[in-house]
């Protein structure tokens, strides 16, 4: 199962119509995905946004596809409130944790009640995978190329939380899923033990700590809140 069939299946559980990405590159997702309203946010694309959208985009409309071509910190101070309410964000920017933190907490603020975060990256599979920067990475023994980051470390922060039910779907580098409500299983760790938290933990205890579930609960866990 990919990240793309997790997205559209989020959408399909809350009869989404309104769908945000965060970091889209050549799109090969946003591309993918079918709604009313999809919006894109990539300081990089990676494609030539159709100049008509881009237009529409920089004019204000709501509605359609819209391209901003900026940050998620710029997007959310500027455009989210405007835009909001949507159905499912998918976070998938800057692979740091705290970006990747941050950008769950913008999404969470522009959610439909009811709605769900998705979050890529969140279970590296090597210490270069899960290194903290690129350059990191590629200094890293054992670097293949993918660059997970330490996503997962905003992962476990947001599974302390009580207002929040966050899992990590075993697949395709590990998809998270975040929604408003009470948490199946919650974290006890201390912020600071988030803090210290690194690659071998993640490796001894990582179906715990990342609320790792099998792909075959998908619907289930969308079933909830
Ligand atoms: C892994 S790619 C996205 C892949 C895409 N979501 C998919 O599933 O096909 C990450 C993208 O995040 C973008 N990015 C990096 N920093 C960002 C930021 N601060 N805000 C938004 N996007 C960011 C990069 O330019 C890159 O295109």
């Amino acid at each position: 199962m990919t990240r793309i069939e997790i997205v559209r299946r989020a959408l399909a559980a809350v009869g989404g119509r309104r769908y945000l990405e965060i970091g889209v590159k050549d799109g090969a997702c946003f591309h993918a995905i079918e709604a009313e309203t999809k919006v894109a946010v990539d300081p990089r694309f990676a494609f030539r946004v159709p100049l008509r959208a881009r237009v529409r985009s920089a004019a204000g409309a709501n509605d359609g596809t819209l391209y901003f071509r900026t940050t998620s910190d710029a997007f959310f101070a500027r455009h989210g409130a405007r835009l909001a309410p949507f159905d499912v964000v998918f976070v998938d920017g800057l692979h740091t944790d705290e970006q990747a933190y941050r950008d769950v907490l913008g999404a969470l603020a522009v959610l439909q009640p009811g709605g769900r975060v998705v979050v890529h990256d969140c279970n590296p599979q090597t210490a270069a995978a899960a290194a903290p920067s690129l350059a990191e990475a590629a200094r890293t023994e054992g670097f293949a190329g993918d660059w997970n980051g330490d996503v997962y470390r905003a992962i476990v922060r947001l599974r302390r939380r009580t207002d929040l039910d966050v899992a990590v779907i075993d697949t395709d580098q590990g998809v998270g899923l975040v929604a408003r409500g009470a948490p199946r299983t919650r974290l006890e760790l201390t912020a600071d033990g988030v803090d210290r938290l690194g690659y071998a933990e993640l490796e001894r205890d990582r179906a715990h700590l990342l609320g790792l579930e099998p792909a075959s609960r998908l619907g289930e866990l969308l079933a909830r809140h």
